[in-house]
């Protein structure tokens, strides 16, 4: 098996029966083997090496600005789905947003992600005032929207007001497993199309999946894998699938850490330039899931810059960290954690390498 983790470091690419013989191997080792025996220990070790290469002992950060928990779809698996009527809403106001930034530049941050449900109320005149006013604040960070599908003149809208990067999880690759987590009116097709125009546009644009999402199998994620290498994204954002109390998949059980794990060694591997985040959904999993994620091949952190007030509504699922953290400690308690690990966060863009 070391075989093929020394082909996908050479090659950068295996074949599906290839990529599925290593997840079955990691699935089987995870509770049998000692640590050092283990297939992930020589594949974190490779994958340390290639982030290593491209970016040294830097860590990039991004500044999480959750601008709005209102949205018009209904995916199965998200705490903020139309249909949760539990959930508090709340959108943030452009001065809530420039403030965030503000706060956010003061500590270092050099990229801004505005993420949010698919909120109607985010027109694309207020939309690219929004970008265009804190593109023009601060000239040398980077904006990054994480917002859904749009149309294609709402995402060059978008670009040309000055934002960067977009991020748009896949989800699966799979249509029948798209089909079981999201209602009838939404489509893995129209999700793939939107990252094409993302891409025709010029944005550094992100794909994603969750792992162990319900029903997701092995070949599932072969089916990902294969789809992230043809898509070819500058970034890569994959965390645990974890329940939320008020949605249909509630009583379902979150993704492993280790596959999560297995899966960013995989990914920094076949793409290795990619900006790779360790997700706040890993660090919700496990205590020490961010610094793991950053030892298997991760290169990025996310945290919150949300106003402290409304952290806690923006819940796709539960039990999810630093929802009463003000932004300043967060980024403390990120540094640190990073350097226990012998690495380092940096204040830059952090763009993709060329
Ligand atoms: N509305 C935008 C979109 O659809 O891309 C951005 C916000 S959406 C909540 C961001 C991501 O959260 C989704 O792509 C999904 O992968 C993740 N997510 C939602 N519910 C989750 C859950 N229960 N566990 C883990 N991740 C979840
Ligand atoms: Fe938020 Fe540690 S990163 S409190």
């Amino acid at each position: 098996m070391k075989e093929l983790i020394d082909k996908l470091h050479i090659e950068q690419k295996l074949e599906p029966l290839e990529f599925k013989n290593l997840l079955q191997m990691e699935e089987n080792q995870r509770y049998d083997f000692e640590e050092k025996d283990k297939i992930s220990t020589y594949l974190f070790e490779k994958a340390r090496t290639v982030r290593q290469e491209y970016y040294g002992n830097k860590v990039f950060t991004r500044g999480l600005i959750e601008l709005t928990n209102y949205c018009k779809n209904d995916c199965y698996y998200c705490g903020i789905r139309r249909s949760n009527s539990n959930a508090l809403r709340y959108r943030l106001e452009k001065e809530d947003i420039l403030s965030c930034c503000e706060t956010g530049y003061f500590l270092g941050f050099r990229t801004f992600v505005l993420q949010g449900g698919e909120d109607r109320y985010y027109t694309d005149r207020i939309m690219t005032d929004i970008i265009y006013t804190i593109k023009s604040k601060y000239p040398d960070c980077a904006v990054t929207l994480s917002l859904g599908e749009k149309e294609y003149e709402t995402y060059k809208a978008y670009f040309d007001a000055g934002a960067d990067r977009y991020l748009l999880r896949h989800e699966t690759s799979n249509s029948e497993h798209y089909r079981k987590l999201h209602p009838e009116e939404m489509s893995l097709s129209h999700r793939k199309k939107c990252l094409e125009k993302l891409k025709e546009i010029g944005f550094q644009v992100g794909c994603g999946i969750m792992v162990g999402s319900p029903f997701q199998t092995i070949d599932h994620l072969v089916e990902d894998l294969v789809y992230m290498k043809e898509l070819s994204p500058h970034m890569v954002g994959i965390g645990p699938f974890i329940p939320h109390h008020d949605t249909p998949f509630a009583k379902e059980n979150s993704g492993t850490m280790e596959q999560t794990l297995f899966l960013l060694g995989l990914i920094r591997l076949m793409l290795p330039k990619v900006l790779l985040p360790a997700t706040t959904a890993l660090g919700t999993i496990n205590p020490k899931g961010r610094e793991m994620g950053i030892l298997a091949g991760a290169n990025v952190v996310m945290p919150n810059l949300s106003p402290l007030r409304v952290r806690k509504n923006y819940g796709l699922y539960d039990n999810k960290i630093c929802t009463g953290d003000e932004a300043a400690e967060c980024r403390q308690c990120m540094d640190l954690r990073m350097k226990s690990i012998g690495y380092e966060i940096v204040s830059e863009r952090g763009d993709f390498i060329k």
